[in-house]
Formats: structure tokens, C-alpha cells, sequence
């Protein structure tokens, strides 16, 4: 294992990226990444995700021998890592189930280039076993060398939260583990010298994996017990936010509020649990329940409104909703499993007319990903909306003259609890 390596990161998105630039400020960092396009816009300083800025971007770009970034689509350029650190996707399909397609091609693409004494990182998230049961054979099939005498692995999962700007890369504790106590020491020594927040070395990889996959299934568990408990008071007609306000006061009540939960974390990962458990004959039953909850939310989020129009007597059939944000969270581009979308398939089942309008997200990805032609300025808004649904908390929904845009009667619903109380017709 090489004192000062040459670190290769496979996947440069929202994971990939930042922690290559974080890297590139001391070592020599090869990025690789399929994506020809996402590759040439990086190579012109041009992160559409926004996790990076042009100037940070440029800066490592264009940096000295042995501390810079080179990005490329060039598998052989893998060719002269010591280290590689794999940051694809992991996704699940239509049937919630996980899919391993882009970790096994990441790990053909490096199995191909490893070299004695190599270390093979993974970011991705998973379920405990799959770097050590599913990749590590990969490497040795298409390496030819033998693990933990040839080459080494770890996991070391991410945790950024994409959007927030205060908990980025290197600010953020770093879980990381090896394969055995010397790559363990290794792996971790090197986040070390770039993670100014310090890391915690657990004691295999499958408790590395384990801990990042319980973190977003806790967070989603407890997610799903506030919207449950959103439904039940919305039926006692008291308001969840001002009930989590009062219980909030007591020293370990935890603090969650209802809403979508979407995204390519939360409502992704407590599946890969869910289906290592199932392969051991165990199902689990609280972590698919809260599943179920939140996936259920935007549907009842279009119910909730329709109810609420047809009491105040608003237009229904052939209606106008305006719906503020169709990104999976507030003040970042990212649409990826967004829950917008089941709020709008419901409405659409009233025959409502549907309006999206938000200004982080891309045009042509919405159209491309929902089918929905959407409005990124105000000036293609209309101004007779018989119900406006705010679903994403933009800064910019703050100075949004909700009130010009509105019917009258017409119904404003708030599913963050952004605006004022009084005046929307309900929350969560
Ligand atoms: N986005 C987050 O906030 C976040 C946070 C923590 C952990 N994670 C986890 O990190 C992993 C990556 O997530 P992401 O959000 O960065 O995904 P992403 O889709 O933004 O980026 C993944 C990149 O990998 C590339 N890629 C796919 N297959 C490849 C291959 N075989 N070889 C090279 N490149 C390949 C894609 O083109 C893409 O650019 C996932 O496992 C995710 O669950 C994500």
C-alpha cells in the first residue's frame, strides 16, 4: 500500500465529485465516470448538481503535479491508481429491489486495472456483504490476484446531504473500514489527511455497511412515524407542527416533520436492509412499514387537498393546481425519486390541470424523467389556481406571491409547514 497514491474515483456525482476535489488538494486524482457529458461539463469547470462551484472546480482542475484532478471517460487512464474508490449508484427497481448493476461494472472496469498491493474503496451504499460477497470476487475474477495477499478493500460510506452547504465532504465524521487491520489503519489514515472532521475506523466492513444503511433506515422509520401521526391529528383536526412544537421541548423527544420522503437515500436504502433480511428468512417488519407510510404520502397529500376544495367549494373538474417544487429536497437540483410526482398522478386522476413551477430543477430532466413540461420562472405562471400546493421548501418559495396566483375560493396546502399558518388551508 502506497504512502503517497494515486487515487482513482469511479463516479463522479454528487458522492464522486466532491470527494475527488476534496482529495485532488493533496494527491493526484483520476476521475472517472461513463457519463461523456457529465465528464465534458466538469472538464469545463460545470458541475450541474451543484455540489462544487466553478472556481473550487477550476482550481483542482488546473493543479499542480501530484495534487490536481484529471477527468475522464478513459478506463485505461485507471491504469496508474494505487487506490480506487468506487462512488456509483445504487438504486432499487419498480419492485423496491436492489439493484448491483453499476457496483458490478465498476468493479469489472477496476478488476481489470488492479495491480499488486492496490486498495479498493466502496462508497456506494449497500447492505453488509456486498463489498466483500459481491465485489471482491469480481476483482479477483477479472484481476487474476488474490484478496487480502494481492490487494486489499474497505467501505467507507458517505453521508453528504446533497443541497447543504454547512455539512459538505470534509466537514462531515467518516465512517471507515478495512479488510484487514493494515488496510483498515491505511484506508482510514488516508480520509484522515483530507476529512478535517476526523473518522471512526469499525472494527469489519460489514459493520461499516451496516452502520451507513441504519443511519438513512432510522431516519426514515422515524419519518414515517410523524406522518403517521400528521394523518391521525389532521383527523382529530389539531395541527401536527404546533403537537412536534410542544413535545419538542422535552429534553429526547426527537425532532421530525412530516412530509415526501424521496430522494436516492432515504427512501432507497432501508430496501437493500430490507432485502438482506428477507434472504435470511427474516421480514422486517418496522423498516417496511415505514416504507409503506412514506411512500403512501403523496397520495394522500393529492386526497387531503381534493377534500379541502370540494369543502370550500373550489373548481374540481377540469381545476388548476399550481404545485411548488418537484425536486426531492429544498435548494438542490436533484429530482431523483422524487414524491412530487404521486402527489401530481393523483391529482391527475381528478382531471385537474397541473402546474409545476420550480427554479432549481432542469427543464429537460423533469421532461425527460415525469413527462412534465415545467415552468422555472414565475412569469409562466398563471393567476387563477384553484388549489397551490407548496411540496418543496426553495428559499425562493419565501418572497413567492402566493396570493396573486390564487382562485377565489381556492385552496393553499403546505406540505413542509413553510408559509404562515394562517394563511393556508392545511398542512401536514
Ligand atoms: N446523493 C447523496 O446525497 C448520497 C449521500 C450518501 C451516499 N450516497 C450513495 O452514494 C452512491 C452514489 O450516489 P450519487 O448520488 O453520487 O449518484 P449519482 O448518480 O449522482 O452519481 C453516480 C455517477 O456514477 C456514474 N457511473 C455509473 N456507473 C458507472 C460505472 N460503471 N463506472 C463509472 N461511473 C459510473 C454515473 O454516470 C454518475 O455520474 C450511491 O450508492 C448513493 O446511495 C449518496
Amino acid at each position: 500500500m502506497k504512502e503517497n497514491p494515486t487515487i482513482a474515483i469511479i463516479g463522479l456525482g454528487y458522492v464522486g465529485l466532491p470527494l475527488a476535489v476534496a482529495f485532488a488538494r493533496k494527491y493526484h486524482i483520476i476521475g472517472f465516470d461513463i457519463n461523456e457529458e457529465r465528464v465534458s461539463q466538469l472538464k469545463e469547470g460545470e458541475d450541474l448538481t451543484l455540489e462544487v462551484s466553478s472556481e473550487e472546480l477550476n482550481e483542482v482542475l488546473s493543479g499542480s503535479e501530484g495534487k490536481k484532478l484529471e477527468v475522464t471517460t478513459d478506463a485505461a487512464a485507471l491504469s496508474n491508481a494505487t487506490v480506487f474508490i468506487v462512488t456509483v449508484p445504487t438504486p432499487t427497481n419498480k419492485y423496491n429491489q436492489p439493484v448491483l448493476t453499476p457496483l458490478i461494472k465498476a468493479s469489472e472496469t477496476v478488476g481489470r486495472r488492479l495491480k499488486q498491493n492496490d486498495v479498493v474503496i466502496y462508497e456506494s451504499t449497500v447492505y453488509p456483504g456486498v463489498t466483500e460477497d459481491i465485489c471482491v470476487p469480481i476483482l479477483e475474477k477479472e484481476s487474476g490476484l488474490l484478496f487480502n495477499k494481492d490487494f486489499f478493500a474497505g467501505y467507507s460510506p458517505e453521508r453528504i446531504n446533497p443541497g447543504d452547504k454547512e455539512h459538505t465532504v470534509t466537514r462531515i465524521l467518516k465512517v471507515t473500514s478495512g479488510s484487514t487491520p493494515e488496510a483498515a489503519k491505511y484506508i482510514d489514515e488516508l480520509y484522515r489527511t483530507v476529512i478535517t472532521a476526523g473518522t471512526h475506523l469499525a472494527p469489519s466492513i460489514k459493520v461499516a455497511e451496516a452502520a451507513k444503511v441504519i443511519e438513512n433506515s432510522q431516519r426514515d422509520i422515524n419519518i414515517a412515524f410523524v406522518n403517521e401521526l400528521s394523518k391521525i391529528f389532521r383527523m382529530l383536526d389539531i395541527d401536527t407542527q404546533d403537537v412536534l412544537e410542544a413535545a419538542g421541548t422535552k429534553w429526547n423527544f426527537l425532532k421530525f416533520t412530516p412530509g415526501l420522503v424521496g430522494g436516492h437515500c432515504i427512501g432507497v436504502d432501508p430496501y437493500y436492509l430490507a432485502q438482506k433480511a428477507q434472504e435470511e428468512g427474516y421480514n422486517p417488519e418496522i423498516i417496511l412499514a415505514g416504507r409503506r407510510m412514506n411512500d403512501g404520502m403523496g397520495e394522500y397529500v393529492a386526497g387531503e387537498v381534493v377534500k379541502l376544495m370540494i369543502r370550500k367549494e373550489c373548481k374540481v373538474k377540469h381545476g388548476k393546481v399550481l404545485i411548488l417544487g418537484i425536486t426531492f429536497k429544498e435548494n438542490c437540483p436533484d429530482i431523483r425519486n422524487s414524491k412530487v410526482i404521486d402527489v401530481i398522478s393523483e391529482l391527475e386522476k381528478y382531471n385537474l390541470n397541473i402546474d409545476v413551477y420550480d427554479p432549481w430543477a432542469s427543464k429537460e430532466e423533469v421532461n425527460e424523467e415525469f413527462g412534465i413540461v415545467l415552468s422555472t420562472s414565475e412569469d409562466e405562471l398563471a393567476h387563477d389556481y384553484d388549489a397551490v400546493i407548496l411540496t418543496v421548501a426553495h428559499n425562493e418559495f419565501r418572497d413567492f406571491n402566493v396570493a396573486s396566483r390564487r382562485n377565489d375560493p381556492s385552496v393553499l396546502f403546505d406540505v413542509k409547514a413553510f408559509y404562515d399558518k394562517k394563511i393556508t388551508d392545511g398542512r401536514l
